[in-house]
C-alpha cells in the first residue's frame, strides 16, 4: 500500500517541544492535512515560545492542547484523545523531552498523552537538538531506553545547526518522519 493510503483518515496526536525545529511543526501539520490525516496538536510551553498555538490550531484545524490545567480541556480529555489515536508523533522532539518520556514523567500535555498512549499505538519521536546534547550520554540512555520499549525514532540529520555549529541535531526531512509514521501505521 502507498505510504499515503496507509496514512489517509487516520488520528494522529502531534507533541511538539521546545526545540528551534518547532517552527517546522506548520509544515507538518499542513503537509499531514493535505495527505488527510485528522492532527491533535499538544504543545509543551517551551515549543509555545517558537512557535504560537494559533498557527497549528488554523493549520490543523482543531483546539491546539498546550494546558493540561485548561478549564476548557479537563484532564480526562488527554486520556480520551489517546483512546481515539493511531499514532503519536512528537516532532521536533527535545532532550528534555526524551528524558522525561525515558523516566514516566508525565507534567505537560504532551508527556502526559505519551504516557496514556495505548501500549499497541506507535510512538515516534524526531529529536531534534545541538550536537553535544544529542551525544551526552544521558540522551543516548535515554534513547536506548525508549527504543527498548518499542518507540520508533527517525534519527536527526547533520548540517548547519541554528547554533551557529555544523554537526548531527537537524530535526529529520519532513518527508522521512511522514515515511517512518506510515510505515508505523502500516
Ligand atoms: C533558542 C533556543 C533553542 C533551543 N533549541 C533546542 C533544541 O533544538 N533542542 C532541544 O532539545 N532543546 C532546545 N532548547 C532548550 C529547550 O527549549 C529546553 O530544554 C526546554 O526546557 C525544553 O522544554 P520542553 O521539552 O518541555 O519543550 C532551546 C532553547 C533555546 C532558548
Amino acid at each position: 500500500m502507498s505510504p499515503n493510503r496507509t496514512i489517509r483518515s487516520r488520528e494522529l496526536l502531534l507533541g511538539v517541544s521546545g526545540s528551534i525545529a518547532a517552527y517546522k511543526a506548520a509544515e507538518l501539520v499542513s503537509l499531514l492535512g493535505k495527505r488527510g490525516v485528522s492532527v491533535t496538536v499538544l504543545m509543551t510551553a517551551g515549543a509555545a515560545q517558537f512557535i504560537g498555538p494559533l498557527t497549528l490550531a488554523t493549520l490543523s484545524r482543531r483546539p491546539v492542547v498546550t494546558d493540561l490545567f485548561d478549564p476548557a480541556c479537563p484532564d480526562v480529555e488527554h486520556i480520551q484523545m489517546t483512546e481515539r489515536a493511531d499514532a503519536m508523533l512528537i516532532a521536533p522532539a527535545t532532550a528534555n523531552i526524551l528524558a522525561k518520556l525515558a523516566a514516566g514523567i508525565a507534567d505537560c500535555p504532551v508527556t502526559t498523552a505519551a504516557l496514556a498512549l495505548k501500549p499497541s499505538t506507535p510512538l515516534i519521536l524526531a529529536p531534534a537538538m545541538n550536537t553535544r546534547m544529542w551525544e551526552h550520554p544521558a540522551t543516548r540512555e535515554n534513547l536506548r531506553r525508549l527504543k527498548s520499549r518499542g518507540a520508533r525514532i527517525v534519527p536527526p540529520a547533520e548540517g548547519l545547526l541554528a547554533c551557529g555549529t555544523v554537526g548531527v541535531g537537524k530535526l529529520a526531512a519532513l518527508e522521512d518522519i511522514l515515511k517512518v509514521l506510515a510505515k508505523a501505521l502500516a
